[in-house]
């Protein structure tokens, strides 16, 4: 179920205080239904933050932000939306498969039949590619494993948002590329909404849509391809930082 407007996610003046500081500064944007939308921006401008708000775990939020449909953090929101920390957090002391059939367990307590549950738990490892490391302890893999095991615990329930916070950090190309195509998968044949944070503007060319972040504020919601345009640039990077300095001179004008 989406909003009256057909959009997955709807933030209108979107404010977040974290101690005394003002992290994010009256946003407006919205994120597409069944695309994948790239979160964009250096360290430290928000990314985390902003995620957190949608899946409704971040504290002070003013403004509204509707997700599905429903206010962000709406108990009715909990299947529906899965979330990869930027610190994923696995069971060391289990294996792979272990973990997921904890999780499993935990996310459709009772719902699920123990040999749905470990379907789910099999395609979820087939899809992250883990199914050759199933018995290994989850504390003796590599950091790009242990991502792709909160990833497969995201895909247990197979969310309609999955809210992924740097999944591509530390990964080589080749697993960074197998990921990009799961993600394009989920999103053209399970019409799953992505919205996926990167420090690394090369991944911008993979999204459908971008919003380009910086100091809190949203600099552009566009397409990768619109945004070139604009900017005159052959790459996003440049339009970015075209745009930095656009917002620098506008401020400097309004002194
Ligand atoms: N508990 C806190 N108290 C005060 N400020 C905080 C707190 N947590 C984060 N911040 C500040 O909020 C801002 C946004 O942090 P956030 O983690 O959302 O950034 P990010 O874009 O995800 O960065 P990165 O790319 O490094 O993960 C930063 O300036 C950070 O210092
Ligand atoms: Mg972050």
């Amino acid at each position: 179920m989406m909003n009256s407007s057909g959009v997955a996610v709807e933030a209108r003046g979107l404010t977040v205080q974290r101690g005394s500081r003002t992290v994010l500064r009256g946003l407006d944007f919205t994120v597409e239904p069944g695309r994948i939308t790239g979160l964009l921006g250096p360290s430290g401008c928000g990314k985390s933050t902003l995620m957190r708000a949608v899946v409704g775990t971040q504290a002070k939020v003013t403004g509204t932000l509707q997700v599905l449909g429903s206010p962000a953090g709406h108990p009715s929101l909990r299947p529906r939306v899965g979330y990869v920390t930027q610190a994923p957090s696995v069971y060391t002391d289990l294996t792979v498969r272990q973990n997921l059939d904890y999780f499993a367990a935990v996310l459709r307590p009772g719902r699920a039949h123990r040999d749905t549950r470990r379907d789910a738990v099999t395609r979820a490892l087939t899809e992250v590619d883990l199914t050759s490391h199933e018995d290994a302890l989850a504390g003796n893999l590599s950091g790009g494993q242990r991502t792709r095991v909160s990833l497969a615990v995201a895909l247990l329930g197979t969310p309609d948002l999955l809210v992924l916070d740097e999944p591509t950090v530390g990964l080589d190309p080749v697993l960074r590329r197998d990921l990009w195509q799961l993600f394009h998968t989920l999103a053209a044949e399970r019409s799953t909404t992505l919205l996926i944070s990167s420090h690394v503007m090369d991944e911008a060319e993979r999204c459908h849509r971008l919003l380009l972040m910086r100091e809190g504020e949203i600099l552009a919601d566009d397409t990768p391809d619109a945004l070139r345009t604009a900017a005159g640039t052959d790459t996003v990077e440049e339009a970015f930082l075209h745009l930095v300095d656009a917002a620098a001179t506008r401020k400097e004008n309004a002194r």
